[in-house]
């Protein structure tokens, strides 16, 4: 068992056949899941999480680093074993590596029955009927550009939290990245479907809706829109509380969408703009479309205009040709900027990506693990800091679950995605309660329980007092 299964799994079609769901990656994929398993149910499986009970084992897939990908085929050197004494068994690769590598996997892996690309989940409960039926093997990577994002209510991992896809696919040229290849190309939904499918889902008990796109920020660009629109009309819908949206691009942040998180209380203290590196040289050769200063410009105003707005980034080390002073100006936009959180990654070529084959991955791996954990060692300073700035400050989390680690402990978020635990009642997941810090480690922020709050009151003043102390 990996923690890529989906456990507790899905409700399923009692008695159908028996299918392991396994979702690696992003948010995306974990939604794209959400809808493959709504249309299998649909399709009459059911869903276990020990490969033993499995009939079919399906894996949803990443392609964004080696590692990604490695983990994947050691499990499916391991599925192939399985397989070897259950001949019946159906395994299925769904998702990224479908789409970038199609047929190509089938050849390496004889025991797979089929792939099916990140525009073919509504298809994959068909795909199985069909193996099953004839046990023939199938490539499908070729779905329509517009996928169909009909979902299954009953298969909702949490009942107060839900993503909606605003956007397929991505259009940017940044030159390390396989998604566009993955993925395709951009398709932004329209306004009236993600609102149809925000109301269903906030009637259906959720109070948390996160917005995915690639570029989210870039939503409703070819109609002449602007995400912050959206932010508007979600900020109106009733029974609603809150709205993530992730990720931005930095070139793709203009007034509306401030203005909207400046005025819409349920969205605006976080976002997720990842800068990839602090050098304008660096981010030239990414093709990323800003540069280092303006980057900077960027936070300098979200934060004159959102007190309190709490940023996320994304950072490569090791992109070739990046030099000390390189990765020195981007130590530096870490401790000018400090994100509240960030994800930090050495660069791995990708193949079909603009840098593949044509930027020599020149900066060796050692030197890759060493700048990496500078960083990791400098974010964890900021953290610190910031999280003992934040004791005796006042926070309304919604309740995700209990911790992993301390059974004891629930553990929620705040409006500007911080983290905090807490010891309560596990009644309480899926509830809004207010909390004040007590304690604090450069991971993680402790909090006690003051009362619970009332479901609605989406407080930024609460949250803006706690936040303001660290910047
Ligand atoms: N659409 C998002 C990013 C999606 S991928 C955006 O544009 O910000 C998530 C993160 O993985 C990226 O932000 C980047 O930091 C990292 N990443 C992407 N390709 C990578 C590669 N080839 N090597 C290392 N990290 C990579
Ligand atoms: Fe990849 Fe760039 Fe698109 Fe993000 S914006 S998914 S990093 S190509
Ligand atoms: Fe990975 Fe595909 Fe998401 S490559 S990061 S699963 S879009």
């Amino acid at each position: 068992m990996n923690d890529a299964v989906v456990s507790p799994p899905p409700p399923g079609t009692e008695g159908g056949p028996r299918v392991l769901l396994e979702v690696f990656g992003c948010q995306m994929n974990k939604l794209d899941g959400e809808l493959v398993a709504g249309a299998l149910r649909k399709g009459g499986y059911d869903f276990t999480d020990a490969d033993e009970q499995a009939d079919v084992v399906l894996m949803v897939t990443c392609s964004i680093r080696d590692q990604a990908e490695h983990r994947v085929h050691s499990h499916l050197g391991e599925l192939a074993k399985l397989k070897a004494s259950r001949p019946d068994m159906v395994l299925g690769v769904l998702g990224c590596m479908a789409s970038r590598e199609g047929g190509d996997l089938l050849k390496r892996w004889p025991a797979l029955d089929f792939v099916a690309g990140t525009r073919d989940f509504p298809s994959v409960s068909r795909l199985v009927d069909e193996v099953r039926a004839d046990r023939t093997r199938i490539v499908a990577v070729d779905g329509d550009p517009r996928v169909s994002e009909t979902r299954d209510l009953a298969v909702r991992p949490h009942k107060a939290r839900a993503f909606i896809t605003v956007a397929r696919g991505c259009d940017k040229p940044c030159t390390y990245c396989v998604v566009p290849r993955t993925r395709g190309e951009e398709v932004s939904r329209s306004k009236r479907d993600i609102l149809e499918e925000a109301r269903a889902l906030v009637d259906d008990g959720v109070r948390e809706i996160t917005l995915l796109g690639q570029t989210v920020n870039a939503w409703g660009r070819h109609e002449g829109s602007s995400l912050g629109e959206l932010l508007y009309a979600l900020q109106d819908l009733s029974g609603l509380d809150r709205v993530r949206f992730t990720t931005s691009h930095p070139e793709e942040m203009d007034e509306p969408l401030i203005d909207a998180m400046a005025d819409c209380p349920k969205a605006g203290m976080f976002l997720h703009l990842p800068p990839q590196s602090g050098s304008s040289r660096m981010l030239r050769r990414m093709a990323r479309g800003y540069t280092a200063e303006r980057y900077r410009e960027i936070v300098q105003q979200l934060r004159a205009r959102i007190p309190g707005v709490e940023l996320a980034g994304d950072i490569i080390v090791g992109f070739p040709g990046e030099t000390d002073e390189d990765f020195e100006l981007t130590a530096q936009l870490m401790r000018d900027v400090r994100f509240s959180q960030a994800f930090l990654f050495r660069y791995s070529p990708r193949p079909g990506t603009p840098a593949w084959g044509r930027l020599e991955d020149d900066v060796p791996d050692a030197l890759k693990r060493e700048r990496l954990a500078t960083l990791m060692a400098l974010q964890s300073s900021i953290q610190e800091a910031r999280h003992t700035a934040m004791h005796g400050t006042r926070h309304q989390v919604l309740v995700e679950g209990r911790s992993r680690r301390d059974e004891r402990r629930l553990f929620g978020r705040n409006l500007a995605s911080d983290r905090i635990v807490f010891e309560g009642d596990p009644s309480l997941v899926d509830e809004l309660v207010e909390l004040e810090i007590v304690d604090s480690t450069p991971l993680t922020l402790v909090g006690r329980q003051l009362a619970a709050a009332a479901s609605g009151s989406a407080s930024r003043a609460a949250s803006a007092t706690s936040t303001s102390s660290a910047d």
